[in-house]
């Protein structure tokens, strides 16, 4: 895993779009896996800016997106499809074919599973994927305990990322119990892996991803496996690996 340590979220988002505009202005096509949360919002922002001031095309571009919630309609202002949307596919030129996220109200919930990840398997898996973090060490919507050898799934969610996530729903009961989640092996077959951290609520589990064995308790240390991860982190995020002297490569 290379460590890239930045000063500040300005600077992490900044670094972020560079990367994927590097990459995809470099392809002559791509498919890309698409995080959502408060971690990558002002990537995409640098992402939008970018190409309105033409530096780079996503014609060319396909994306996965990690996850959905179970039960909210691409209208629902909190649905991960609706993020998507305002947050990056509504300001570039994307066709909106090419933009794909778990249908969160499919009848059939694990046929829905199965069909993401064949779809995946269509577009020829992801090219790089991008990640946050979540402070219990979950990718994606992927809680402790889940296998390593999981692929597309439905999940029941923790109390502790239901509670992380209230934040963005203006009554905390409204927050999903379920979602769907692509599993840690689809996210490990993405061939390469870019994970932004910032702000000192993520500097205990940066820490553990340093410094834990791969465990399934901890998602993410799973990545200390993947060949070709990179972790843009902030001054905050890296505060408690500095503080204890960790030997990052
Ligand atoms: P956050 O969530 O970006 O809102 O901190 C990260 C995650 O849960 O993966």
């Amino acid at each position: 895993m290379r460590v890239i340590e930045v000063k500040d979220y300005r600077e992490m988002s900044e670094r972020a779009a560079a990367h994927i505009l590097d990459y995809v202005n470099g392809m002559k096509s791509c498919t890309l896996g698409l995080a959502t949360g408060g971690t990558p919002i002002g990537t995409y922002r640098s992402l939008v800016e970018a190409y309105r001031n033409k530096k780079v095309s996503f014609h060319h571009v396909y994306t996965v997106n990690l996850d959905e919630y179970v039960g909210l309609s691409a209208a629902h202002p909190n649905s991960y499809r609706f993020y998507m949307q305002e947050n990056l596919f509504n300001h570039i030129d994307i066709p909106s074919e090419h933009t794909h996220i778990p249908n969160g109200m499919a009848a059939d919930l694990a046929e829905e599973c199965r069909r993401y990840e064949e779809l995946i398997e269509r577009l020829g898996g992801v090219d790089l994927q991008l990640l946050g973090i979540g402070i219990n060490g979950h990718i994606g919507f992927n809680e402790p305990g889940t296998s390593f050898s999981s692929r597309t799934h439905l999940v029941k969610l923790t109390e502790s990322t239901r509670s992380a996530n209230a934040r963005f729903f203006s009554n905390p009961e409204e927050v999903p119990t379920h979602a769907i989640t692509m599993g840690i092996e689809t996210i490990m077959r993405s061939r390469e892996i870019l994970l932004l951290a910032g702000g000192i609520k993520k500097a205990e589990i940066l820490y553990k991803l340093f410094t834990e064995p791969v465990d399934e308790q901890i998602p993410a240390s799973i990545l200390q496996t993947h060949p070709n991860v990179t972790i843009i982190a902030d001054s905050e995020a890296l505060s408690r690996v500095k503080e204890k002297k960790v030997f990052i490569v």
